[in-house]
């Protein structure tokens, strides 16, 4: 199955994903109201650049510990999912 980025990633954010992908940057912040894909948009850069770089890890911060599992877990988990990943990755809750 062959996912193309452009369709994951909205049309808004396809700069930043450029920059990102350049090494142009090493600090984003995303800017925009609620429902502008800041979150869709940050998880799949995340998932992309673990694979690009598997020497590396990523951690991923919230300031409320009892939503993790609801907010940024959910949301890497659905980035993996979105970008047709889901049997490269093992997913745990420890
Ligand atoms: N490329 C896209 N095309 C269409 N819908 C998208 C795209 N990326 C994300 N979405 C959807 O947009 C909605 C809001 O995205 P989200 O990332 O939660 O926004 P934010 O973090 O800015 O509030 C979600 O339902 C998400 O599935
Ligand atoms: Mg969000």
């Amino acid at each position: 199955m062959t996912i193309s980025l452009s369709e994951v990633l909205s049309p808004g954010l396809h700069e930043v994903h450029r920059a990102v992908r350049r090494g142009d940057v090493d600090e984003v912040v995303l800017a925009g109201g609620r429902g502008s894909t800041k979150s869709s948009f940050a998880s799949v850069e995340l998932v992309k650049l673990l694979l690009e770089h598997p020497e590396c890890h990523a951690v991923v911060l919230r300031k409320v510990a009892n939503t993790l599992r609801t907010s940024v877990y959910e949301q890497v988990a659905w980035a993996i999912g979105a970008l047709g990943l889901a049997g490269r990755f093992e997913l745990t809750v420890s």
